[in-house]
């Protein structure tokens, strides 16, 4: 019996001894000659474990401490999984809107790329997501559309942005994928063109040269898209095709895979008919981070601090 406890006694403070002494190569000679240490070991880790568990509990503070999960908090990892379409409990963009970007991704863009004051462009600025969040940092904000919701949207072919060139310290776009959804009747729509056709790659590279021709260089700029699986179709990896569009011209920074809150995806009929029609439905976006290379002349001297981007910014 007593051997038993010794033995356990052993196991549990085994990492702690090594940590403290070299590696004793035989353990029972160790325990045999420093029994004081093993002794001291475990009275000092109960004092810590009575401390934890006597602790009297304060649930005011506990609430105090307890993360709201409508605030936005900068995301370490490359998994984002946001709880709602908007931060703060107030409203950017329309949630009405079918396709809006959530806030959230924005926020955490925005935080980690620019500077309050400055520019920030959306070519296909929706229901106006970027633009809210952009105001809400201190951000200057231009936004795009074919199809524009609100006053400050200008209505334009982000094919050609009526946008000075280097202008913008950062772009975001959250194009159409595909023709899933009927934005407008506007013919330039780019929701009117499929993605198992090449006119579709093709407009969209034209409006990747444009983010390309306004950023300024050296600064970062963001795609959101989701690959598209049609039944009786197929599959299309829109997200790779525009991948290695953008690596024509930009620098990638990161992929970040988001989370799809869409209802669609707890639906039984949804699911029933992706298990038994052997498909997937649509799990997560993508989230393409690219940089925009300094021209070659300067691409030798290092990159200011403000101009690296990465760290979050308050
Ligand atoms: C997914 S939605 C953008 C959602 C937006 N980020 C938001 O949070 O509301 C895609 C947008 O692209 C716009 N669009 C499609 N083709 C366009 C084009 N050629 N030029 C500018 N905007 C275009 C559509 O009108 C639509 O508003």
């Amino acid at each position: 019996m007593q051997m038993a406890m010794q033995s356990q006694v052993i196991k549990l403070f085994m990492p702690a001894m090594i940590r403290t002494e070299a590696a004793p190569r035989n353990l029972f000679r160790y325990r045999r000659r420093r029994p004081v240490r093993i002794l001291y070991l475990m009275k000092t880790n109960m004092k810590t474990a009575n401390r934890k568990t006597n602790q009297k509990r304060n649930p005011a503070r506990e609430k105090e401490a307890r993360p709201d999960s409508l605030q936005p908090r900068i995301e370490p990892t490359t998994l984002w999984d946001f709880p709602a379409q908007n931060y703060g409990g107030r409203r950017q963009g329309d949630t009405a809107y079918t396709g809006a970007t959530p806030s959230h991704i924005l926020w955490n863009l925005l935080q980690r790329y620019t500077e309050p004051d400055e520019l920030v462009v959306d070519p296909m600025a929706g229901s106006g997501t970027t633009l809210d969040v952009a105001r809400e940092l201190g951000r200057r904000a231009l936004g795009y559309d074919v199809n524009p919701t609100r006053e400050d949207i200008f209505h334009v072919d982000s094919r050609k942005l009526p946008l000075e060139s280097g202008k913008a310290a950062f772009v975001f776009v959250d194009p159409p994928y595909s023709t899933h959804v009927a934005y407008s009747d506007d013919p330039r729509c780019i929701g009117k063109l499929d993605a198992a056709e090449p006119e579709y790659y093709e407009a969209m590279d034209r409006v990747i040269g444009e983010i390309h021709r306004v950023l300024a260089p050296g600064r970062h700029m963001a795609l959101y898209v989701s690959d598209s699986f049609v039944k009786g179709k197929g599959f299309y990896p829109i997200g790779f095709e525009l991948f290695s569009l953008l690596r024509k011209r930009f620098v990638p920074i990161d992929i970040i895979s988001v989370v799809r809150r869409n209802r669609t995806l707890t639906m039984g009929n949804y699911r029933k008919a992706a298990e038994e029609g052997g498909f997937f439905l649509r799990g997560f976006n993508y989230l393409f981070i690219m940089r925009k290379p300094l021209p070659p002349s300067a691409a030798g001297a290092a990159p200011s601090s403000k101009r690296r981007g990465g760290k979050p910014r308050r």
